[in-house]
């Protein structure tokens, strides 16, 4: 540990405070670059509080004077974002099913939110043949490129140490590509496509991965036979991802990290080996990184390490990892 270069990480108490501490960050980046910012975006659980936050923000600032409690400065609206890029998006995924899509995270949870409409750019969900995802794929990054590159990207951490779809021993130099998804990933994912009344026909708790329940053997022939059908028809095995070198060109990261099941992942990504076989710890080669992690999400290891002050309220700043 340093205090001068390297992955920058600050701990706050709550989820609340790490949002608010990321929207200030996006401010920021809006601020320096008003006219041509380009924002990677992330999708996933990590993300809803802080693109819940980005829209009362939006909507707050024009109405309330939140300002001052938000960093002292004027709020700059979203809507000067030039361009937005995700990091990845689902292979295959069958159209009935475009709600399960990240463009329909994205467009639910942040874009229709603070009426970004032009530029918002994700691999395209419809594609479902891998020609044209390879294509696409490289089409994608030349677009990225087209813009002068992405300012800030933001992140979210695998519970195995992946970063977007790039799971362990995705190469540090892989690019945007169609990439198979692992059993397990896929198993997990089924949560979002079985109705609630089909995961309770399962023994599932809807919502719930149906992992263990499968593991657990406790299911009838007919209930497996009903599993394989939604894993054959429904849940995509591909999708198509930034690579991981790809996510490195970007000017500067920003990884929030919220949960107890993130600990062990932060923990590796922190101060495991800087691996492959966790690509979380690429974001360590990175000049401008900063991860953003509740409380929730340090172990007691890490904790001592990094010196976490013992007041549940106190928020951690300044600790550089390298
Ligand atoms: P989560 O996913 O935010 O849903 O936990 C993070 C990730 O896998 O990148």
């Amino acid at each position: 540990m340093t205090t001068t270069q390297g992955l920058r990480l600050i701990v706050a108490p709550n989820v609340g405070e790490v949002v608010r501490l990321a929207g200030n960050r996006i401010q920021a980046g809006l601020r320096a670059k008003p006219q041509g910012f380009v924002l990677g975006t992330a999708t996933g659980g990590t993300m809803e509080p802080l693109y819940a936050h980005l829209a009362w923000r939006e909507t707050a600032s024009r109405m309330l004077d939140v300002d001052a409690d938000l960093g002292g400065f004027e709020h700059v609206s979203l809507r000067n974002i030039a361009a937005t890029f995700g990091l990845d998006e689902y292979f295959g995924v069958p159209q009935a099913f475009y709600g399960q899509t990240y463009r329909a995270f994205m467009e639910l949870h942040l874009f229709s939110k603070v009426g970004l409409s032009n530029n918002t750019h994700l691999p395209d969900w419809r594609i479902n043949d891998p020609e044209q995802a390879r294509l696409a794929c490289q089409a994608y990054e030349e677009l990225i490129r087209s813009v002068g590159g992405i300012d800030l990207q933001l992140l979210g951490l695998g519970g195995n140490g992946h970063i977007a779809f790039n799971e362990p021993f995705s190469s540090f130099a892989s690019r945007t590509r169609l990439i198979g998804l692992d059993r397990r990933t896929v198993v997990d994912n089924a949560r979002y496509f079985l109705s609630p009344d089909e995961s309770r026909g399962l023994g599932v708790e809807p919502g719930k991965s149906p992992y263990e329940k499968m593991v657990s053997g406790m299911w009838t022939d007919r209930q497996r036979a009903f599993f394989e059908l939604v894993l054959n028809e429904r849940v995509p095995n591909a999708a198509m991802t930034m690579g991981i070198g790809t996510i490195l060109e970007a000017r500067a990261l920003l990884m929030l990290v919220t949960g107890a099941a993130k600990r062990a992942a932060l923990h590796a990504m922190l101060f495991g080996p800087i691996t492959e076989g966790v690509p979380a710890t690429s974001l360590r080669t990175h000049s401008d990184a900063l991860v953003l992690a509740d409380r929730e999400a340090i172990d007691d290891e890490v904790a001592e390490l990094i010196g976490l002050p013992s007041d549940p309220e106190a928020t951690l700043e300044g600790v550089v990892i390298d």
